[in-house]
């Protein structure tokens, strides 16, 4: 009666929108319409994207950043479709709500909007995901188009998109300059004119970023790029504080999970050497 009490006081503070027993492309929307922040975070794997579905978070992205963080790759140019596909997989058995994105890795949609098409097929019908995200405005607007006609639902990504990172040469902000601004600016209406559900906007100014949100009537969801986008979104792992070598300005750490994680680890070891794990409660008899 008391559980049952406090769900339906929680549900009563909650939206329509953060109700809904699925999230879709639709609601995203509509959360744009009403003023509603939408919540986005990485998941890579099935025992975290539990946690994060259960939690509330309307958009799962399982990132090509799992290059970095899953597999210790210096940048998210080496990970494969198989390899994306493998954590879909895994993040799409855990998850009853969100909205499950799917990074298109590095060399799956660039030039050949045929190949494109395929590897979007391919990660839709593999795992189960329930949209794509690719990064690009007019270089990659004949792979969107061409997925779109498949009826897969496709998020852009403008700003720094780390797979350019060898063109770019930094990790830096992008689009301070007016010309890469200007040009921000047309690539998020052509991303929208192309039928784009959301565009994540990454590292650029807050000015910016309020200008496109603001032009466009698709949701933009932000990283590094400030307070006016339509929705945020952080890598898991930085948010939970278990990633420490990385530390850029917008990144609000939630926990030490680091530390937390080195002195159970620590306690264990320490434990099993001394003898007092297991003890008798922790053993079984015949
Ligand atoms: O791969 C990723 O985690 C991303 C986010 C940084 C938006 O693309």
């Amino acid at each position: 009666m008391r559980e049952f009490q406090i769900n339906h006081d929680r549900r009563k503070s909650m939206s329509v929108h953060q109700q809904a027993r699925k999230v879709t492309t639709h609601t995203l929307q509509e959360m744009k319409r009403a003023g509603e922040k939408i919540t986005m975070l990485t998941a890579y794997d099935f025992s975290l994207a539990k946690l994060v579905d259960n939690a509330g978070v309307d958009v799962i992205l399982v990132g090509d950043s799992a290059s970095n963080v899953m597999a210790g790759q210096v940048t998210t140019v080496p990970i494969t479709l198989e390899h994306m596909i493998y954590h879909a997989q895994c993040v799409q058995r855990a998850v009853d709500r969100a909205l499950i994105v799917v990074d298109m890795p590095f060399g799956t949609y660039q030039g050949n909007s045929a190949i494109a098409l395929e590897s979007a097929i391919r990660i839709m019908k593999e795992s189960e995901g329930h949209a794509v995200k690719l990064e690009g405005g007019a270089e990659i607007l004949q792979s969107i188009e061409r997925i779109l006609t498949a009826g897969i639902p496709v998020m852009g990504h403008l700003g720094l998109t780390p797979q350019s990172i060898y063109k770019f040469g930094t990790y830096t902000v992008r689009a301070k300059e007016d010309s890469e601004a200007e040009k921000l600016i047309e690539d998020a209406k052509l991303l929208e004119q192309a039928g784009c559900f959301a565009i994540v906007l990454e590292k650029i100014p807050r000015e910016l970023a309020k200008k496109v949100s603001e032009a466009i009537s698709i949701p933009t969801i932000g990283i590094g790029a400030g307070p006016d986008c339509d929705g945020q979104v952080l890598v898991l792992h930085d948010l939970l504080g278990i990633t420490m070598d990385f530390s850029p300005r917008f990144l609000r750490r939630y926990l030490n999970l680091a530390d937390d994680i080195d002195g159970a680890i620590k306690s264990y070891c320490s434990d099993v050497r001394s003898g007092d794990f297991p003890n008798d409660e922790e053993s079984y008899t015949s």
